[in-house]
């Protein structure tokens, strides 16, 4: 089956593309290189994948590419993704996740492809105070980002029901590992301290997120990707729940620092306080994640040592 993957050059695209090639895929990876992209993060798969350089809201560009190599299979990661630059310009946020995906439906309808993945978040649903989230929950998102990714998923379920799009939509919780890019929580955690540099940690700290390694997520992805049923929503949740404060201490702590570098700051505007998602269905495919919280941690806090700030620079 020939695959073509959106963003692939980001955080968790790059780490299903370096997942499949052993499996005897030869991706093609699409992806506009923003900010968050590097095709550094493939290096070790070099030619064995095809490379596009395009924006996926580029109609003609899109086609183009469609029409040239025939993929049978669309698995879209590419998306703006921080949520505090969403709260500071959600233009490229309605760009890319909205106008983007539609781009990508409608030539995927055009030429025929078997199976679209499209790759949502756990944030669609907004926050949850007590209990976990099911794939059948409201979407209530709260920040920008949130909402530009619950518009792609909305405009998803319409093509599905309206031209038996095959597509499924996977929503994981929050993700973290080697190769993030260093202005999600953890890897900022760490990029930080390995400066002897404040930390900033909104409010107190007390905001609770799910956390999941990444090679796991995709994992699960590829496993959805193999049995999963056209039309579902897949939930992916690890049932690991962390307070930020909690977090940035054990990271602290790997690596013998004090905790006096954590500063907190004035909390970030509608902060959503906790995400938990119920994932019976990716469980009932047969999946759970392997990587313990620690171990995962421990692995990207070595891999950040010796990559950061030379190998990998936070750019803005
Ligand atoms: N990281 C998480 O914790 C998490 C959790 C749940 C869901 N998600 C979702 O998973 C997907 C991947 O997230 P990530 O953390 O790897 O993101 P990322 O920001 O690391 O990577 C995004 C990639 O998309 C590319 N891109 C952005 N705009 C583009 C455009 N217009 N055209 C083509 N390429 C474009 C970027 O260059 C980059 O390579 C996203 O859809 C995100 O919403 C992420």
């Amino acid at each position: 089956m020939r695959i073509l993957v959106t963003g692939g050059a980001g955080f968790i695209g790059s780490e299903f593309v370096r997942q499949i090639i052993p499996e005897g895929y030869k991706p093609i990876v699409v992806d506009k290189l923003t900010y968050a992209g590097d095709l550094k993060r493939l290096k070790e798969v070099r030619g064995k994948y095809k490379f596009y350089k395009a924006d996926i809201c580029n109609k003609k560009k899109i086609e183009e590419i469609f029409a040239r190599e025939k993929p049978q299979i669309i698995v879209n990661f590419a998306a703006e993704t921080h949520v505090d630059r969403s709260i500071i310009n959600a233009t490229p946020f309605i760009e890319t996740n909205i106008k983007g995906t539609q781009v990508l439906l409608d030539a995927s309808e055009k030429y025929k492809i078997k199976k679209f993945i499209h790759i949502s978040t756990d944030e669609t649903y907004g926050e949850i105070k007590k209990g976990r989230f099911s794939e059948d929950s409201p979407l209530s998102p709260n920040s920008p980002y949130a909402a530009s990714k619950a518009a792609a998923d909305l405009l998803i379920k319409a093509y599905i029901r309206t031209y038996k799009f095959p597509a499924m939509i996977i929503r994981p919780c929050n993700n973290y590992g080697p190769w993030q890019y260093p202005e999600k929580f953890i890897p900022v955690v760490i990029c930080k301290a390995l400066q002897n540099k404040k930390i900033p940690v909104y409010a107190q700290g007390l905001n609770k997120r799910e956390w999941l390694y990444v090679a796991d997520c995709v994992a699960a992805i590829a496993l959805i990707l193999e049995k999963g049923k056209i039309g579902e929503i897949y939930n992916v949740g690890s049932g690991v729940e962390k307070r930020n404060i909690d977090v940035a201490r054990s990271i602290l702590r790997m690596l013998g620092k004090s905790e006096n570098l954590i500063q907190f700051v004035k909390d970030r505007p509608g902060h959503d306080f906790r995400y938990a998602l119920d994932s019976p269905k990716i469980q009932k495919l047969g999946w759970k994640p392997k990587v313990d919280f620690y171990e995962g941690l421990r692995k990207t806090v070595k891999w950040f040592t010796s990559n950061s700030p030379r190998g990998f620079r936070e750019k803005r």
